[in-house]
């Protein structure tokens, strides 16, 4: 069984993340989303619209999606890759180059990111509606 991993916020969730999800499970049999947590957000200067319950039961809604997991810091990458045995570790290309360094424990793929959507726009344009 191969296992693949990403990472990410998911709020709002929108078809780009739903491209993204699709593509990152059909690169093995297992997907496991580290879903960031509301404290690592705030740490980030970021504030999502529903909070790490609300994504998690969006994010397990979705059939491409088999475990998800809480992201609490920059550095849990590495563990997390050896504690959950992935074989993949796959994030939208905005972050090409920047998880290279996982390279000695598993392959690192970037997949084009969906044009022209983000949480930040859905988030803008509710709020001033
Ligand atoms: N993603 C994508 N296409 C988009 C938006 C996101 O492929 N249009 C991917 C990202 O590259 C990442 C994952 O979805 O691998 C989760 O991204 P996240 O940062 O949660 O979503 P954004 O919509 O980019 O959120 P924000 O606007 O808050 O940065």
């Amino acid at each position: 069984m191969r296992r693949v991993i990403t990472y990410g916020t998911f709020d709002t969730l929108h078809y780009g993340h739903i491209r993204l999800l699709r593509r990152a499970r059909a690169l093995g049999d297992y997907l496991i989303v580290a879903l960031s947590s509301d404290e690592f957000n705030s740490l980030k200067g970021k504030k999502a619209r529903f909070s790490w319950e609300e994504r998690k039961a969006d994010l397990e809604a979705i059939r491409f999606v088999d475990l998800v997991i809480r992201e609490d810091n920059w550095e849990q990458k590495v563990q997390d890759v050896i504690t959950h045995r992935a074989d993949v570790f796959t994030m939208g290309d905005d972050w090409i180059g920047k998880f290279d360094f996982l390279n000695p424990h598993c392959e690192v793929i970037y997949l084009p990111r969906t044009p022209d959507i983000s949480s930040t726009m859905i988030r803008t344009r509710v709020a001033a509606s």
